[in-house]
Formats: structure tokens, C-alpha cells, sequence
């Protein structure tokens, strides 16, 4: 897979990035809180729910926003051409999927190849899609975690980019772990955004499951 082989830049610029959101959007605030105005800008915010919190916030950053919602649509390509197609217009370059809860299929992948990353609530490959937390209590474990990984059209199964554990070994109540993993999520991905944007991600050529995290010789000064 690409990895973010095409979108990586110039270290000056900012690198124009959507963010596509169902519910309360504290991951998208997060997101406006550190990269945005910075290294990065945050150009839309798309969501596939009318009337959720996250389009507050991005009204309230002065962000364009709209909302793609599924039903509205006779099928889901149909809504992923008219999604991609906004996003385009908007000079998207990244994609960030920040609490979206719906799939998007190969035609809107490869409108943004390499370029659309996820949050997700457990340590990947471990409790993918829906409800993980749920599922981690259920299966008994007693370290939880966050990763950021690349889209690719699996559920939650595109390569790894950055990962980060905590202990909670008395852990019962899905609201306790999720708000344990809150900063997680807000720390981690704001920093995969920023390593984006400094061309800082490339795919192993050993292993393309695997992303190298560091600047290319390109990107170094006098590179
Ligand atoms: C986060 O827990 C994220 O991991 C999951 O959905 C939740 C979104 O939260 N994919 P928010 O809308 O960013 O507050």
C-alpha cells in the first residue's frame, strides 16, 4: 500500500486534511486544538450523522462542514462519490476518520490512496470493528489501548501507525476505559497527523505491514 506515499510534502506547507465524523468529536477537537493552523489545516469536516456535536465544533472553528448521510443515498457508492467528491473540492490531502462510524468502500480508497487513516479504541489486530471496548472487558484482558492505523477495505485491518497500551487490570465499565483512553486517542492522533505532515511515515519495503516512522533523506535539511 502507498502509506502516505503521495501525500508527502513540502516541510513549509500545511498539509490540508478532512475529518470525518458520527458523534461528539473530541477526537476532531483534538485535532483543532494542536495541528490545525500549524502543520496541518483542517479544510472539512464531514459527518454521517445530522445534528452531533462534532459539527459544533467545527462551526465554531470555522470550518466548512456537511453531512453525507447514509440514508440519503440509493447505495453506499453513491454516497462515498458524493463524500470524495466534496472532499476534492475542499483540497483534501488526508483523510481522518475520527469517530466515523461507517464503511467506506474501495472506490472512495482509491480516490485518496494511501491517505486515509483511523482511530481506533483497542490495540489492533486485537477487538476490530464495533464496540472493542465492549469487547476487550468481555474477553477479559487486562491492558487496553489505542492505535492509528491506515484504511485499507477491512474492518480496522490497514497497517499500523502508531500504538500506545495502559494497564487497567480492574477495569468492568466500558465509560471507565474509554474515558481512560480518551488522551490516549487525543495524544496519539494529533502525532500521527503531525508525522504526516512532516513526510515523516514511510512503508517498510521489507514489510509493508509495517510504517517507519522518521524523516526521509528528502525531507532532512539540505535533503
Ligand atoms: C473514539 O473512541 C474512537 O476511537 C472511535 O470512536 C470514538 C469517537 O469519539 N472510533 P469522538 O467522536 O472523537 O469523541
Amino acid at each position: 500500500m502507498a502509506c502516505g506515499a503521495d501525500i508527502v510534502r513540502r516541510v513549509s506547507d500545511r498539509l490540508p486534511i478532512a475529518v470525518l465524523v458520527s458523534g461528539t468529536g473530541t477526537n476532531l477537537q483534538a485535532l483543532l486544538d494542536t495541528v490545525h493552523t500549524r502543520e496541518a489545516e483542517v479544510v472539512a469536516v464531514a459527518s454521517s450523522v445530522g445534528g452531533v456535536q462534532a459539527l459544533e465544533r467545527a462551526g465554531a472553528a470555522g470550518v466548512p462542514s456537511a453531512v453525507f448521510a447514509r440514508g440519503d443515498y440509493a447505495e453506499r457508492s453513491a454516497r462515498d462519490d458524493a463524500l470524495a467528491d466534496w472532499l476534492h473540492e475542499r483540497g483534501a490531502r488526508l483523510i481522518v476518520l475520527a469517530g466515523y462510524m461507517e464503511l467506506l468502500g474501495d472506490g472512495f480508497l482509491a480516490r485518496f490512496p494511501g491517505a486515509v487513516i483511523n482511530v481506533h479504541p483497542s490495540l489492533l489486530p486485537a477487538f476490530p470493528g464495533i464496540g472493542a471496548i465492549e469487547q476487550a472487558l468481555a474477553y477479559g484482558v487486562t491492558v487496553f489501548g489505542v492505535t492509528i492505523h491506515f484504511v485499507d477495505a477491512g474492518i480496522d485491518s490497514g497497517p499500523v501507525i502508531l500504538q500506545r497500551a495502559i494497564e487497567l487490570p480492574h477495569a468492568r465499565d466500558p465509560a471507565e476505559v474509554l474515558s481512560a483512553l480518551r488522551p490516549l486517542e487525543h495524544q496519539l492522533l494529533p502525532e500521527a497527523v503531525h508525522l504526516i505532515a512532516r513526510g515523516a511515515l514511510r512503508s517498510d519495503p521489507q514489510n509493508p505491514r509495517r510504517t517507519i516512522v522518521g524523516l526521509a533523506a528528502d525531507h532532512l535539511p539540505g535533503g
